[in-house]
């Protein structure tokens, strides 16, 4: 009999596993198919993160972790030891445990709460040695050596915590290949995984799985009317629906994929083509293809970025993404194009690689803001539209951000932040030519006179 129990008791990650949902079986799924170095879930709360993230991470310790340290991160200690510890405690079979040992008062220690799991002791000679250290993001907070560590294999952070730690965790995980397993609701407290997370780039290695309160199973609805209203109304988009609030640091809020982004079979048949360039220097160069309908509705068509290449490859690149479409005018480029910098004027490098070019209008006489404002009114009017294969701009219209003081809050003035505008800075050297659709007549060439 007691046998029978031990073994049931030592199978509570199974039942966990049992009970998971397609999306919670999804982060398991990511989290062992090697593709990923960050796996979230994020969303509402009381939606499933944690049980979803505790029985993983407790599976990976049991069964295939090697020896090595890992932490387990969460802001505070009481919520270390009735969350991350007690999870782990409870799920994991307990003869792994050795000496060490939960209570609900200390955890598995008030000072530098660990466990050895499986660890290598004369009655247990090939014991894996897993190291299970707990921290604190008010640890960090209050001592950043307490997170210098040789080397850390793996990390499950859960609830929200500072980019500066998440920083220090990432640079201990990194030599070991480790991978960071991430269970939060977006919180103010962690507006960073806006960015970092949320809106990742292909290569960043990230999986996000988005976890609403009425994907879980125990969720009924009654509970959920009753949940519904003890959140306060301004807190209900983040704690139910799992959206950032960072709308007053947002350039275009007005920018929602629902409405804004189209696919190609979208556009109008009928349109006039334009191109608009910003040459990065410390930052991408970006290019864009955009189409005008006879409405003036702007579809931002195709996109090309790059880093650090010569304009000639650029110019290979953009005229395959051209391809047989006639653009009215030559790409309207950044008027800093035409300074000389140490390499010389760059529209020449750019006229010489085979990619005619004409200057925007310089913000000194057509403001950022003014530039700004009228894409806002377009987004709203629905008259300015981005094709999905554009996924760097649309990354760009979600991120880029006012700049803002050491409160955290938005400036007054000229208050741009210079990063995750490239494309957006094209667009707005495009958008003060004022494109237009016009009328192409058979056999003639147009000369469309432009400033
Ligand atoms: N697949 C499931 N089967 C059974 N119970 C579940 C399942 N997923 C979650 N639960 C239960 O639902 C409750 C809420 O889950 P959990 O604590 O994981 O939510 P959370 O998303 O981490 O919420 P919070 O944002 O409040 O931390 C817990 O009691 C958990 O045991
Ligand atoms: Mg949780």
């Amino acid at each position: 009999m007691k046998e029978a129990e031990q073994a049931a008791k030592d199978a509570e990650i199974e039942v966990c596993i049992a009970n998971f949902t397609d999306k919670q079986d999804s982060l398991l799924k990511a989290w062992y198919s090697g593709t990923y170095s960050k796996i979230a879930a994020m969303g509402g709360n009381r939606s499933g993160k944690t049980y979803s993230a505790a029985a993983l991470f407790a599976k990976h310790i049991r069964d295939d972790a090697r020896p090595g340290e890992y932490w387990c991160v969460c802001p505070k200690a009481e919520i270390s030891v009735k969350g991350q510890q007690k999870a782990l405690w409870e799920l994991l079979p307990k003869s792994g445990f050795g000496k060490f040992k939960w209570n609900a008062k200390s955890g598995f220690g008030s000072t530098n709460p660990m466990f050895i799991y499986d660890e290598c002791t004369a009655e247990n000679p090939d014991g894996r040695n897993i190291e299970v250290y707990f921290k604190t993001l008010a640890q960090y907070d209050d001592d950043m050596q307490s997170f210098e560590s040789m080397s850390v294999m793996d990390c499950w952070i859960d609830e929200a915590v500072s980019e500066e730690l998440f920083a220090a965790v990432e640079t201990r995980i990194i030599l070991n290949d480790g991978k960071v397993l991430i269970s939060t609701i977006p919180s103010q407290a962690a507006e960073w995984m806006y960015e970092v997370i949320h809106h990742a780039q292909d290569d960043d290695g990230v999986f996000l799985v988005e976890m609403f309160p009425e994907d879980n199973p125990i969720m009924t609805e009654e509970k959920l009317s009753r949940f519904i209203k003890a959140i306060p109304s301004h807190l209900r988009e983040m704690r139910l629906a799992g959206k950032f609030l960072m709308a007053g640091a947002r350039v275009y809020v007005e920018f929602d994929t629902d409405r804004h982004v189209l696919k190609h079979t979208d556009v109008p048949k009928e349109v006039s083509w334009y191109a608009c360039l910003d040459e990065g220097m410390d930052h991408p160069t970006a290019w864009l293809l955009v189409a005008v309908d006879k409405s003036g509705a702007l579809y931002v068509y195709d996109e090309y970025y790059s880093r650090n290449q010569p304009p000639t490859e650029d110019v290979k690149a953009i005229s395959a993404i051209q391809g047989k479409k006639k653009l009215v005018w030559p790409t309207v480029a950044d008027p800093a194009l035409w300074q000389s910098r140490k390499t010389g004027m760059s529209a020449i490098a750019y006229q010489d690689a085979g990619l005619p070019v004409i200057p925007g209008v310089s913000t000194t006489k057509f403001g950022e803001d003014q530039a700004v404002y009228r894409i806002k009114d377009l987004l709203r009017e629905e008259r300015l539209f981005v094709c999905e294969s554009c996924t760097n701009l649309i990354r760009e219209f979600h991120l880029w951000k006012y700049k803002r003081d050491r409160q955290n809050k938005p400036l007054q003035k000229d208050a741009y932040e210079d990063r995750n505008n490239d494309g957006l800075d094209a667009l707005r050297y495009l958008l003060t030519k004022v494109p237009r659709y016009v009328e192409r007549k058979r056999g003639s060439f147009m000369s469309i006179p432009f400033d």
